[in-house]
C-alpha cells in the first residue's frame, strides 16, 4: 500500500487542473518471448540454499536484457555518474544489479505444475506447486527460512556497523520478528512468481486478485475457503491499479474490468504474519513501450533501498529517488514524457498490524528532517507517471482499515448493522486494511450502510484509489526492508526485482 502525502501537498485547485487527455490509442505491439524464457531461467535458482548467496547481487543482466530492448537508448544521461554494482549490463542494469522485472507474454502452466521453487535442496522437501498449494513453512527445514538481501545502512557514519560484534550481537534481538517476516516474504516471492507464469491480458481484475490472494494463504498454511485470522493472512487488498490510477485500486465485486494488453498494472499485495507486514508490489506491462517507465521506477527504488540507513534523513532519500527517477524518459505515441516521481505518494514505515505507522519516505526532495531509526521496519516505495506526477483519489472505495489509534477507543453507533460489521472487523482484520470483497467472502454481505456508519463515525478509514491525469502511465516498485543493528535486510527482495 502506498502512504498519500499529507493533504496540503494537494492544492484544492489542482482538481480543476487536471485535465482529461485522450488516452493513447492501445498500440498492442506484440511483446517479446525472450521475457518468458528468462524468467524461467531465474526462477532455477530460486530456493532456499541460495539464502546465503542473496547478499551478492546476482548480476544478471540477460534478464534486463531481454525485455528492455531499446531501454538503453531511451535513458537519458544522469548527471552524476552512479557507480553500479553486480552487473555489467551498462543501461540495462538497474542500480542494485538485479535484473529489470520481466515481461512479455505468458502462457499458463497445467494446474499442479511443479512450480520451480524447489526449496531446501539439503532435506528431503516438499516442492511447490502451480497453483501455490504449499505451505511454505513446509519447504523450508526447522523453518529457517531465506533471508533476504544484506545491504549496508547508507551514509559513510554508517560504516562502523558492518561487522562490529556489538552491533551483530544486537541483532539477535529480532530474531523471531525476523522469522515471521522471512516466511512472509518467501510466501510473497513464490505467490508472484506463479502469478507471473499465470496472468494474461484477457483475466478479470478479479480473478487476478483471487488468483494472488488464494495463493498467499495456500503458502500460510491457509485454506482459501476459511475466514481470515489475525495470526496469519493478507497484509491488505491486493492493489492492482491500472494505467493512470497508481493505487489503492482492487476491484469489489460486480467489477467487470478485464487486463489488456495495453495496460501498465502494478500489482500492490501484504502478507502478513503475527502482525508483521510484507508489504511489495511491481509493475506488470505487456507491452514493452512501457519497459523505459518501469525501468525508471525500479531502478528509482533501488536507490532508495540503497541509500536507507539509521540516522539517514528521509528527505535525503526521497531527493537521490527523484534525481533518478527524472533521469529517464518514456516514449509514448510519438510523445516523449520525462519520467515523473508522484510527489505526493510516499513510502512508509510499517508497524505490528499498521501498514503505516506514522513516517512517511518521501520520493522527492522535501523539508521533513525526520531521520530513519535502529530497529524499524520500511517499505520504500515509488511511483513515476508520464502525467502530472500527482495523485488525487478518485473513484469507487474497495481498501478500508481500522483506524489504527483509535481502535480502542469506545464509540457508540447507531445501528445493528455498524455494530455487527465493527464485531466481524475486529475479528478477522483487526487494524489491517481489508477490501469490501472479503467481507462478502465471510459472511458480511449488504455491508454497505454499516461501513458508512463506521466511517462516518471516524472508526475506520476509507482508501479511494489514487489516480494521475487520466491518459497517463503509473508504475511502482517497491520492497519491505528491516534496519537491522549491523546491517538492512530487503525482505522482499526476489531474483525477479
Ligand atoms: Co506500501
Ligand atoms: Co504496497
Amino acid at each position: 500500500m502506498a502512504a498519500p502525502a499529507s493533504p496540503e501537498a494537494v492544492p484544492a485547485a489542482a482538481l480543476a487542473a487536471l485535465s482529461v487527455a485522450d488516452a493513447p490509442a492501445a498500440a498492442a505491439a506484440s511483446a517479446s518471448t525472450a521475457g518468458d524464457k528468462q524468467q524461467q531461467e531465474k526462477k532455477e535458482q530460486a530456493g532456499g540454499d541460495d539464502a546465503e548467496d542473496s547478499g551478492d547481487d546476482e548480476g544478471e543482466e540477460e534478464g534486463a536484457a531481454a525485455a528492455g530492448g531499446d531501454a538503453a537508448a531511451k535513458k537519458k544521461k544522469k548527471k552524476k555518474k552512479k557507480k553500479k554494482t553486480g552487473a555489467a549490463g551498462g543501461a540495462q542494469a538497474n542500480a542494485c544489479g538485479v535484473a529489470l522485472f520481466c515481461q512479455g507474454p505468458r502462457v499458463a502452466p497445467p494446474a499442479g505444475t511443479p512450480s520451480p521453487y524447489n526449496a531446501n535442496k539439503a532435506v528431503k522437501h516438499r516442492q511447490q506447486l502451480s497453483p501455490v498449494s504449499v505451505a511454505v513453512a513446509d519447504m523450508f527445514k526447522d523453518k529457517i527460512f531465506p533471508e533476504g538481501q544484506i545491504l549496508p545502512h547508507g551514509g559513510e557514519f554508517n560504516t562502523f556497523r558492518t561487522g562490529s560484534e556489538e552491533k551483530r550481537a544486537a541483532d539477535r534481538l529480532y530474531d523471531s520478528m525476523l522469522t515471521d517476516l522471512r516466511e512472509a516474504a518467501e510466501v510473497h516471492r513464490q505467490v508472484r512468481s506463479d502469478f507471473m507464469r499465470w496472468v494474461k491480458p484477457g483475466k478479470t481484475m478479479i480473478e487476478i486478485s483471487q488468483y494472488i490472494e488464494r495463493g498467499t494463504r495456500a503458502g500460510l498454511g491457509l485454506k482459501y475457503e476459511a475466514p481470515p485470522v489475525l495470526e496469519r493472512g493478507w497484509g491488505f487488498p491486493t492493489g492492482c491499479s491500472l494505467n493512470h490510477v497508481a493505487a489503492h485500486y482492487t476491484p469489489n465485486y460486480k467489477d467487470t474490468t478485464v487486463l489488456k494488453e495495453a495496460d501498465v498494472c502494478k500489482i500492490d499485495f501484504g502478507v502478513q504474519i503475527n502482525g508483521h507486514i510484507i508489504d511489495c508490489a511491481f509493475t506488470l506491462a505487456f507491452d514493452p513501450r512501457y519497459d523505459p517507465l518501469l525501468q525508471a521506477v525500479q531502478e528509482a527504488t533501488n536507490t532508495g533501498l540503497k541509500a536507507a540507513g539509521v540516522d539517514v534523513r528521509l528527505s535525503d532519500i526521497g531527493g537521490e529517488i527523484q534525481e533518478v527517477m527524472e533521469s529517464f524518459e518514456v516514449e509514448l505515441n510519438g510523445v516523449t514524457h520525462r519520467v515523473k516521481p508522484i510527489r505526493n505518494l510516499c513510502g512508509h514505515n510499517i508497524g505490528r498490524y499498521s501498514i503505516h505507522a506514522g513516517k512517511s519516505v518521501p520520493i522527492v526532495r522535501n523539508q521533513d528532517h525526520t531521520k530513519m531509526e535502529e530497529g524499524e521496519l520500511y517499505a520504500i516505495e515509488t511511483f513515476g507517471s508520464t502525467g502530472r506526477g500527482m495523485v488525487l483519489e478518485d473513484g469507487e472505495c474497495s481498501h478500508y482499515m481500522k483506524v489504527f489509534d483509535r481502535a480502542q477507543e469506545f464509540r457508540p453507533l447507531r445501528t445493528k448493522g455498524a455494530k455487527d460489521l465493527l464485531r466481524h472487523i475486529d475479528t478477522h482484520h483487526g487494524t489491517l486494511a481489508f477490501a469490501r470483497r472479503w467481507l462478502d467472502d465471510n459472511g458480511a454481505t449488504g455491508h454497505m450502510a454499516g461501513l458508512r456508519e463506521l466511517t462516518d463515525a471516524g472508526i475506520v478509514s476509507k482508501h479511494p484509489p489514487l489516480v494521475d491525469i487520466k491518459g497517463s502511465y503509473t508504475a511502482q516498485f517497491e520492497h519491505t526492508f528491516f534496519l537491522k543493528p549491523s546491517s538492512k535486510e530487503i525482505l522482499s527482495r526476489g531474483d525477479d526485482y
